[in-house]
């Protein structure tokens, strides 16, 4: 079995990352407009400011989306674009601007997925304490129903948050993202436990203002493993090494997959990080756990790379060093074309969910060529290379429904700023000129084809 005639060939983005107009039209400030205005948290002083302007120059972009023959475009909602202080008064400015964008990409013929929040909480929500409040789950409900009121008649993919992983490890555990605390393991376990609860809330409130049947799911992310050797032992130890603690820090905590997707599918904490850190974690009270397991369409995962284990003699896993000069990606990532394979199919096999790859790609050093164009082979092989183990995955028996790519454009890398590019599509951010990398051209034959040549 290759892919399927209706699998979802798609690329995405991020609202902070890519629309520009932070200040325009009524938007209201969100903790990375803030953070990055900030000295000393992004490259360079870099913001989202102007972003690559997709606020004003969503039917170029739409348009170049047409000609790759993508299928589907992810793409997350301003919180604070709509609702400026987070609850209460709706920013109609705000709301037009994505009815306009989903139009055009319908027009396209392009099926819009989206996201509701990738991570540009409203500033005037952190002010009363952001994740951190227990009223933070109703917060997200109430955007949530107004997404659904205003969207859901033409939109029918929803992912609630975007990697609450890096929300919580990055956000609140090192400070390297917005809005840049550390906090102890007491706050640390409170905001995991809202975020479940926010998610939770977050699928309701979208299921009971759906104007059409919708299919619901996160876009989550977590440390993903692959076996070293082709036994059945490493095979195990890379699956219990997804699905388990592999130190004591909070840190790691946050990118154990059964840290999160337990809760959400089987309602209960995972019994090693019960036993590490149970003195910590808030009891799910009955309620909660009606709320944190609403039945989701998928599983959503954001997926880059993997580390290969092997089974020591009690079947435990051990990381197996890479070897020196192994690839890597501009940012210094590896290149682990393998996690394409297994990172789909432990999920499957575990959470028996229709899986999305909901972001997989790189940053590479791209500059425009004497020609005038970009050529970006290390782009294209990373791809063939990730989607060719997609697609074995997929013979092999697992469900995938979809891959986006990310992302459509270079843009915003959070606190690297524009330092990275990972798009398809080069912008010069000093005009907001977009070309077409070699890397789309490739993409867009791949998607012709239907995946039929890798
Ligand atoms: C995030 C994106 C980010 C990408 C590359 C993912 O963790 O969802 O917003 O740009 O990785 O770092």
């Amino acid at each position: 079995m290759s892919f399927n005639k209706d699998f979802v060939w798609g690329a995405a983005t991020a609202s902070y990352q890519v629309e520009g107009a932070a200040f325009e039209d009524g938007k209201g400030l969100n903790i990375w407009d803030v953070f990055s205005s900030e000295e000393g948290h992004v490259y360079e002083g870099h913001t989202g400011e102007t972003g690559c302007d997709q606020y004003h120059r969503y039917k170029e972009d739409v348009q170049l989306m047409k000609e790759m023959g993508i299928r589907a475009y992810r793409f997350s909602l301003s919180w604070s674009r709509i609702l400026p202080e987070g609850t209460g008064k709706v920013n109609e400015a705000g709301v037009d601007y994505y009815n306009r964008l989903i139009d055009a990409l319908l027009e396209a013929g392009i099926e819009p997925y989206v996201t509701l929040y990738h991570w540009d909480l409203p500033y005037a929500l952190h002010l009363q304490g952001g994740w951190m409040n227990p009223a933070s789950p109703e917060w997200f409900y109430e955007y949530a129903a107004l997404c659904a009121q205003r969207f859901s008649d033409r939109v029918r993919f929803f992912f609630t948050l975007n990697e609450p992983q890096c929300i919580l490890a990055l956000g609140y555990g090192n400070g390297e993202h917005a809005p840049g605390l550390k906090t102890g393991p007491n706050d640390y376990f409170r905001i995991w436990y809202n975020l479940l609860k926010v998610h939770g809330r977050g699928v309701q409130a979208l299921r009971e203002n759906q104007k059409q049947p919708l299919q619901v799911g996160m876009a989550s992310c977590g440390g993903l493993f692959s076996p070293a050797g082709e036994n059945a032992a490493d095979v195990e130890a890379a699956r219990r090494a997804t699905f388990g603690l592999m130190d004591d820090s909070l840190f790691s905590a946050a990118w154990d997959v059964a840290f999160w997707a337990d809760p959400l599918f089987f309602g209960r904490y995972p019994e090693d990080v019960q036993e590490k850190f149970g003195k910590y974690l808030p009891a799910i009270t009955e309620e909660d756990r009606a709320v944190i397991t609403q039945p989701l369409d998928f599983f959503g995962m954001n997926m880059y790379n993997c580390v290969p284990v092997r089974a020591d003699e009690k079947g435990d896993p051990v990381r197996v060093k890479r070897y020196d000069g192994f690839p890597r990606t501009a940012n210094g990532w590896p290149a682990t074309p393998e996690v394409t394979y297994w990172g789909p199919k432990f999920l499957y096999e575990r959470y028996k969910k229709p899986v999305y790859v909901t972001e997989n790609g790189l940053s590479c050093h791209d500059w425009v060529s004497v020609d005038g164009k970009v050529h970006d082979p290390g782009r294209e092989d990373f791809l063939r290379r990730y989607l060719k183990e997609l697609k074995k995955g997929i013979s092999d028996g697992t469900d995938v429904r979809g891959y986006f790519a990310w992302s459509l454009l270079d843009n915003f890398e959070w606190s690297a700023g524009y330092k990275e590019r990972f798009g398809l599509i080069y912008v010069d951010y000093r005009t907001g000129e977009r070309i077409r990398k070699d890397s789309s051209r490739l993409y867009q034959q791949i998607i012709a084809e239907n995946g039929e040549n890798l």
